[in-house]
């Protein structure tokens, strides 16, 4: 018993609390998962991946420093992923200060008891391709400079920095996982790919008229959460703590997004206009069926993100398993197939 990994994940009823726990609990380890006490039960990607009833959950707010301290001398962590966070970017502009103390001041929050109860805890904090925001380089890796375009990437720079201050000051295994944009079934609804996905199966489905979607031309680098947490364990599985960007290397832009699921969902397409009257027509009832919503522009956008995973390939041996293509794909069929499912 006393060999048995303990991990803790903070932020467990998030896509990537699920697919992680999931992939923890194939390898052997005892899983212990924090939630936030809320009005209703939020365990909906646990139920869906069949691992809810194998994971100790536990009451855990980031904003509060005592239950940290508590759950360590409970639990006994062996390791520790900090996923939790306020993780959409437009929340970001609305409520910077609750951002900025949940995802920085809440990850240094818990470096700060790893120091106090237990130096041996193994630590991955996600961090997050949205810092290098304004791009100084293409593609962007581990030394690329640092260029926020909001109070999210800006929050998100700091647990960096802190991650490695800590793992340099105090000689703790620390590690930063600098992930660029996954997605699956399981995402939330508030993101692009989900809203697109959804969106156009009901409109396909006769259930919705129209999808209001803001920047198209913005280009991100997409992946799939299954193959992004298995980077996660890898990085905490090194003899070495250390830092990595997760990649695909590949980016497309949000339009282009819409266009495959477009075609996969069969849907007779073409666009017109331009600007904020780009729209996408279905020809074969000239009815506009996607159509820009200024309001969903950001003060400041990230235009395009495309990753150099080089570092963790060639040290950790990690590889994507899912293309861009498939994981369209795999989105469209579960919308098609859980109509009713909103995460
Ligand atoms: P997500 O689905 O939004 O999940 C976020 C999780 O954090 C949820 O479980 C949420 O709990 C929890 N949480 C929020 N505020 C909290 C607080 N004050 N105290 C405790 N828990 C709190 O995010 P995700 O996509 O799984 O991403 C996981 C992590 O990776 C996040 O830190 C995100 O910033 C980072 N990241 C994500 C991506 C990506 O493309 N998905 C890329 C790079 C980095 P509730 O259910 O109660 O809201
Ligand atoms: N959400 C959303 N909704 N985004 C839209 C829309 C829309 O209707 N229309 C266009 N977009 C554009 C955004 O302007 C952005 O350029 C892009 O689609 C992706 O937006 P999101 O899916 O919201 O993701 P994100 O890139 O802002 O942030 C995600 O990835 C980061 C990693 O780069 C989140 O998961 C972050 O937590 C993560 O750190």
């Amino acid at each position: 018993m006393k060999n048995i990994k303990r991990a803790l994940i903070t932020g467990v009823t998030g896509q990537d609390g699920a697919y992680l726990s999931k992939h923890l609990l194939s390898m052997g380890y005892q899983v212990f998962g924090t939630a936030r006490r809320g009005a209703s039960e939020k365990f909906s990607r646990l139920e869906y991946l069949g691992v809810k009833d194998m994971i100790n959950i536990v009451d855990f707010d980031l904003l509060e420093l005592s239950n940290i301290h508590k759950l360590i001398e409970e639990i006994k962590p062996t390791e520790i992923y900090n996923l939790a966070a306020q993780s959409f970017v437009p929340t970001s502009f609305d409520l910077p200060i609750l951002t900025t103390d949940i995802n920085a001041l809440g990850t240094l929050r818990i470096l700060d008891a790893i120091i106090a109860k237990n130096k041996e805890i193994k630590f991955y904090q996600a961090s997050t391709s949205e810092m290098f925001g304004k791009v100084t380089e293409v593609p962007q890796k581990e030394d690329t400079r640092f260029y926020p375009r909001s109070p999210y990437g800006e929050s998100k720079l700091f647990l960096h920095h802190i991650t490695i201050n800590y793992r340099e000051s105090y000689d703790i295994f620390a590690c930063s996982g600098i992930l660029f944009n996954h997605e699956s079934p399981l995402r939330g609804h508030e993101f692009v790919t989900k809203k697109i996905t959804k969106g156009l199966t009901k409109i396909k489905n006769s259930k919705q008229e129209c999808l209001y979607l803001g920047n198209l031309k913005a280009k991100r680098d997409w992946g799939h959460a299954s193959d992004y947490v298995n980077a996660m364990v890898s990085i905490l599985s090194h003899k070495k703590a250390d830092d990595y960007v997760v990649s695909s290397g590949k980016a497309h832009s949000v339009q282009e997004f819409v266009e495959t699921a477009a075609s996969i969902l069969e849907i007779n397409y073409e666009w017109t206009g331009e600007g904020k009257n780009l729209a996408l027509v279905n020809r074969d009832n000239n009815k506009k069926i996607v159509k820009i919503d200024e309001k969903l522009y950001r003060p400041a956008e990230v235009d395009e993100l495309i990753g150099d995973s080089t570092k963790i390939k060639t040290n950790l041996n990690w590889k994507p398993k899912y293309s861009f293509e498939n994981l369209v794909y795999e989105m469209v069929k579960f919308e098609t197939e859980n109509e009713l499912v909103k995460f």
